[in-house]
C-alpha cells in the first residue's frame, strides 16, 4: 500500500471516532500543521521522479481535500450542537409579567432653578456655574470682605484646611469673581447653585441654594436693578402686580446695598403674594462695589452695575407651599412623590431653557 493510502486510511479511521473539538483540532494540526504529515508530503513532491510526480501530487491533493472536508464537517457539527444547546438554555419566557415601571420626579429645588433660569434668560441673562469648593480669595477677599468680617468666622463657614484657604462656598457671589476674571465686560449672568453655612433649624439647613445675579455695563443704575427684580418676582409668582420694597442694608461687595421684601397676606391658611400688609425678605442686592471691580481688573469709572443674591429654597417653599426647609434634603421618596414634578410637566412660565 502506498504511503498516501496508509495516511488516508489511518486518519479516516481516527475521524470515525466520537471526538471533541480539541481532539479534532489536534488531528488537524497533526495533518496540516507546519510539520504536519500532509504538509511534509507536499514538501516531498519536488524529490519524486518526474514520471511519478504528477500522479503523486494529484493523489495527495485528493487525500488532502477528503481529510480536510471531513474535519471541517465534524467541527461544524460540534459547533452547531453547542449553539443549539445554548439557544435552548437562553429561551425567553414571554409569558412572564413585565417588571413594574416607576417614573422619577423632579425635585422642587431643581424645578425652581429651571424656572428662575428660564425667566432671567428671557431678559438676556446667561447661566454661569462655579464649584462648591472655593478658595478664600474668591469667596471673601475679592468680594471686599474684610479679614475681621463675621462671615469669615469658623462658626459660620465650613473650612476644608487649617490655613483656611479652601472652603465650601458660603454664597454664590464668588461666581461673580470667576465670571469677571475670565472675560471682559459687559456681563449679564445668573449663577444658581449649592451654598453652605454652619446653620441648622426649621428655616436654615447647612446646605442650601442661591442664585446670584450680576449685570455690569456702561451706565447701569439702581433703576435697572429695581426693574429687573420687579419683573422677575412677578414672573416667578405668576402675578400681574406685586408690592416690593428696598430696605437699606450692608454687604461688603455692594454700595449702596439693600434687602428686598415683598408684600403678602395669608388667606385661608395660604400665602398670597403681591397683596396684604405683611413683608417677607427674599433677597439681598446692591450696586457692585468699586473695589470688587478693581479686584477683577474692570475699570469702575467706565463700567458699573448691580448684583443680587436670592435664596432659592425660600422661593420654592413659598411658591409650592412647603413649610419645613429640612424636608427638601430628607430624601423621603413619599415627600418627593407628593411635591416633585413630572419630568414632562412644563411649568407655565417655562420658555424652553434647560439648566
Ligand atoms: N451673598 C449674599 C448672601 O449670601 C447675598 C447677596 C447680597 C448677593 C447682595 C449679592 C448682593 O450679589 O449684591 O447673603
Amino acid at each position: 500500500m502506498s504511503d498516501l493510502k496508509k495516511i488516508k486510511d489511518k486518519f479516516l479511521l481516527k475521524l470515525k471516532n466520537q471526538l471533541n473539538l480539541s481532539e479534532i483540532n489536534q488531528i488537524k494540526s497533526d495533518l496540516f500543521g507546519k510539520n504536519g504529515i500532509v504538509t511534509l508530503q507536499f514538501k516531498k513532491i519536488r524529490s519524486i521522479p518526474e514520471t511519478e510526480r504528477k500522479k503523486f501530487a494529484s493523489d495527495l491533493n485528493i487525500i488532502k481535500d477528503q481529510l480536510q472536508d471531513l474535519i471541517n464537517l465534524k467541527i461544524n457539527k460540534i459547533e452547531n450542537t453547542e449553539i443549539n444547546k445554548k439557544l435552548k438554555k437562553e429561551k425567553i419566557d414571554i409569558t412572564l409579567p413585565e417588571r413594574p415601571f416607576t417614573k422619577g420626579k423632579i425635585h422642587p429645588v431643581s424645578q425652581t432653578i429651571d424656572e428662575i433660569s428660564s425667566i432671567f434668560s428671557e431678559i438676556g441673562f446667561s447661566v454661569e456655574e462655579g464649584p462648591d469648593v472655593e478658595n478664600e480669595y474668591n469667596n471673601f477677599t475679592a468680594l471686599n470682605t474684610p479679614d475681621n468680617h463675621p462671615a469669615r468666622d469658623m462658626h459660620d463657614t465650613f473650612y476644608l484646611d487649617e490655613k483656611k484657604e479652601k472652603l465650601l462656598r458660603t454664597h454664590t457671589s464668588p461666581v461673580q469673581i470667576r465670571t469677571m476674571l475670565k472675560d471682559k465686560p459687559p456681563f449679564k449672568i445668573i449663577a444658581p447653585g449649592r451654598t453652605y453655612r454652619s446653620d441648622s433649624d426649621q428655616t436654615h439647613s447647612p446646605m442650601f441654594h442661591q442664585v446670584e445675579g450680576l449685570h455690569i455695563d456702561k451706565d447701569i443704575n439702581m433703576g435697572h436693578l429695581k426693574g429687573c427684580l420687579n419683573y422677575f418676582i412677578k414672573e416667578f409668582f405668576e402675578v400681574d402686580s406685586i408690592k416690593m420694597r428696598f430696605r437699606p442694608s450692608h454687604f461688603p461687595f455692594t454700595e449702596p446695598s439693600a434687602e428686598v421684601d415683598i408684600g403678602y397676606k395669608i388667606k385661608d391658611g395660604k400665602i398670597i403674594i403681591g397683596e396684604g400688609d405683611k413683608w417677607l425678605e427674599i433677597l439681598g442686592c446692591g450696586m457692585v462695589h468699586p473695589n470688587v471691580l478693581k479686584n477683577v481688573k474692570v475699570d469702575p469709572s467706565k463700567f458699573q452695575g448691580y448684583a443680587f443674591g436670592i435664596g432659592i429654597d425660600r422661593l420654592a417653599m413659598l411658591k409650592y407651599g412647603i413649610n419645613d426647609l429640612r424636608s427638601f434634603f430628607d430624601c423621603d421618596y413619599r415627600w418627593l412623590n407628593h411635591f416633585g414634578f413630572d419630568p414632562l410637566d412644563v411649568p407655565t412660565n417655562y420658555r424652553g431653557l434647560s439648566r
